[in-house]
């Protein structure tokens, strides 16, 4: 009995979503006769750092946008933390975005402005001043408070912008491209402390960006996103290794992709004939591909190697380009007049890398080569 009566007191809209901060179910957006975002699922676990990431124009903004309340959709449903916040206005969703452009009041102090979400709430002086000196340290700003946002540097600004979401203590924080207004090696620094923090804070984060070394580094999982869809969405390193289809694999990550036909396949692995060479590849895939089908090899240049004999699974080319950085080098590879084949070769100054001109052979060991759906 008294089981039965403590089920019943837990929140049931949250039980009817799993358990999800945030789920987004049919979301769909369209702005004249363009349709922005399209038929969305989306679920996002509480404490997870979820990423959308996908090319210019694919709809990144407006979903973020109408998780925080700033947009309605035409159709489908947003819940936050169980709740259905149709009716809520962005100010009552308990969410906190961080914008490209920091969008700090520059007439008001650092301090006033990591304030203002709580002045809204009418929260005590004593109370804002604590916890505005509390998320400006937790920033790296601490003491900054009296300062005007036109005598910060952008980074800093942007932690001000980072302070200003946090201070509030949102179930959902949001960030839409917060370092692409920065200079690489800031964003690379804000990387890091943006994932430091949110861990720290264990707060629900949705990040959009259309930098995928950023969505690699940064996430737990990746949403990525092409005309107003979600192709594939999992980890770093599934979308890494498993590509769910030719634009995943080509928008994460370098990649070859080899246009080829199936001869055969099993559950697991196929075989595909590349088209002028005559040579066949073994490859993974994951259950997508049939024997016949058109299909597209992912080669990572950095699973491949450079070797002198023609063995199984090889493919021969000529050498067109050597780029040497030192740490790594890329040989470029031409294989037909229109298909190249780029192999990163790692510690170059311990091998003679080939000269530009040269016939060669590229290895792809096994399990290197996944066979992908051309993907419409
Ligand atoms: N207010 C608007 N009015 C008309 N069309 C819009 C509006 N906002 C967005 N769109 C269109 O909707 C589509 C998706 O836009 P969105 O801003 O969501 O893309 P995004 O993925 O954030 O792109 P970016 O990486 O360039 O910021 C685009 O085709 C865009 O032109
Ligand atoms: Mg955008």
């Amino acid at each position: 009995m008294t089981a039965r009566v403590s089920a019943f007191e837990r929140p049931v809209t949250r039980e009817a979503t799993g358990g999800y901060a945030v789920t987004l179910r049919g979301i769909r957006k369209q702005f004249g006769s363009s349709v922005a975002v399209e038929e969305l699922d989306l679920d996002v676990r509480p404490g997870e750092f979820l990423t959308l990431l996908g090319p210019s124009g694919c709809g990144k903004t407006t979903t973020l946008n109408m998780v925080a309340g700033f947009l309605t959709p035409d159709s489908g449903q947003i819940l936050l933390d169980g709740q259905d916040v149709h009716q809520l206005p962005p100010d009552r969703r308990d969410t906190a975005m961080v914008f490209q452009q920091y969008a700090l009041f520059p007439h008001l102090t650092v301090g006033r402005n990591v304030g203002y979400g709580l002045r809204m709430r009418k929260r005590p002086k004593a109370e804002i001043r604590e916890r505005v000196a509390e998320a400006l340290e937790r920033v790296g700003l601490a003491g900054h408070e009296d300062r005007l946002p036109g005598q910060l540097s952008g980074g800093q600004q942007q932690r001000v912008a980072l302070a200003r979401a946090i201070v509030v203590q949102p179930k959902v924080l949001l960030f839409d491209e917060p370092l692409s207004n920065l200079d690489l090696k800031l964003r690379e620094q804000l990387r890091l402390e943006i994932k430091h923090l949110q861990r720290e804070l264990g707060t629900t984060s949705i990040f959009v960006t259309h930098d995928q070394t950023e969505a690699l580094v940064m996430s737990d999982r990746i949403a990525v996103m092409r005309a107003g869809r979600i192709d594939q969405l999992d980890t770093p390193e599934t979308i890494y290794r498993e590509p769910a289809n030719a634009f995943v694999a080509g928008f994460v990550g370098q990649s070859n992709l080899i246009p080829g036909v199936c001869t055969e396949a099993g559950a697991v692995s196929c075989t595909v004939r590349l088209p002028t060479s005559n040579v066949d590849v073994h490859a993974r895939h994951s259950g997508t591909v049939a024997a016949g089908d058109a299909v597209r090899i992912l080669l990572r240049p950095e699973a491949l190697r450079l070797s002198g004999d023609s063995a199984a699974n090889s493919i021969t080319g000529k050498v067109v380009e050597v780029v040497n950085e030192g740490s790594i080098a890329t040989v470029v590879v031409e294989i037909t007049a229109d298909i190249r084949l780029r192999v990163a070769v790692s510690d170059p100054a311990a091998l003679s890398l080939p000269a530009p001109g040269h016939v060669i052979t590229v290895s792809v060991p096994p399990g290197a080569a996944r066979a992908l759906p051309t993907g419409k």
